[in-house]
């Protein structure tokens, strides 16, 4: 079931889609926050309801979190350098699924899920960048040396959700959906009882509440560790990562407070 994004956005004005309908929702005074969010005046609704969601990298992450929100009532064009690829995935995805390039992900997404091999995120940045800008980008990129090279060294020492909103600039980065196997996200998504938690980290308030959303879509219980910094927390290697928990366990082995 989708959540409505009014439930967590107080004060200042933007219109956001939820439901299928346009809703006047506020975010508090002085949050910072570039460019359109969701369907807002300058940036129309989506005919389809739900919040249009464009993924770039239709692998095992990509086609996973895709198809659990086209199921949830999203639209989302899945992208592929070789989108006569993913028939298959669109069909069984449902009727809010199509395929595309990753430009006409970008083009299409109001939120965008990348789930790339972390090394390409240099060359979608330069190629995308623009149409990027602005948006709500969920970021489930692993940088791993045997895979990824030097960007990997590079990650860890800037910290990697610092590095990807440096080459997505512009973009809202969220981090998100890095922490475990996409099977496990498979087999564990709207579990009964307490949801399995998913940390979240990012920079843009506003951003982050899109992400909440979108990982509750999901089936999951977003816990964010805080700004883009603190990304490593749940980084490979970090004590948040593959930790297979609900949210206040998680929040407990973190040391965040409790809500
Ligand atoms: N697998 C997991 O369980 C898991 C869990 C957490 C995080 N992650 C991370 O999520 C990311 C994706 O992993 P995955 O397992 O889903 O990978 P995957 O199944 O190999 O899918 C990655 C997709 O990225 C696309 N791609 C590769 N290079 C690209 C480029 N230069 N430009 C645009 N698209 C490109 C490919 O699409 P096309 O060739 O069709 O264009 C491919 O389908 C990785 O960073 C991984 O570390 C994976």
């Amino acid at each position: 079931m989708r959540h409505r994004l009014t439930e967590i956005l107080p004060r200042r004005a933007v219109l956001l889609l939820s439901g299928g309908a346009l809703i006047a929702a506020t975010l508090p005074a002085g949050v910072p926050r570039a460019q359109p969010l969701i369907g807002n005046t300058a940036n129309p609704a989506p005919p389809a309801g739900g919040v249009p969601i464009g993924i770039i990298g239709s692998g095992n992450i990509g086609g996973t979190f895709g198809t659990l929100w086209a199921k949830a009532g999203h639209p989302v064009l899945f992208s592929s350098r070789h989108p006569e690829t993913l028939k298959a995935l669109v069909e069984s995805a449902g009727p809010l699924a199509r395929a595309g390039t990753p430009a006409e992900a970008a083009a299409f997404g109001q939120a965008l899920l990348v789930a790339v091999p972390y090394a390409a995120l240099p060359g979608i940045g330069r190629e995308l960048g623009p149409a990027l800008s602005g948006k709500v980008v969920l970021d489930a990129c692993n940088a791993v040396a045997a895979r990824d090279g030097d960007i990997a060294a590079t990650a860890k020492e800037k910290g990697i959700g610092l590095l990807s909103a440096e080459l997505l600039p512009g973009a809202h980065v969220v981090r998100a959906f890095n922490t475990m196997g996409y099977r496990v996200f498979q087999a564990q998504a709207h579990r009964a009882g307490d949801k399995l938690a998913v940390p979240i980290a990012g920079d843009d308030p506003a951003a982050l509440q899109v992400a909440s959303v979108l990982v509750r879509d999901a089936g999951f219980e977003p816990v964010v560790t805080g700004g883009l910094a603190t990304a490593s927390q749940f980084a490979q290697d970090a004590p948040g990562y593959g930790q297979q928990v609900t949210a206040r366990e998680l929040r407990g082995r973190l040391g965040l407070p409790e809500q």
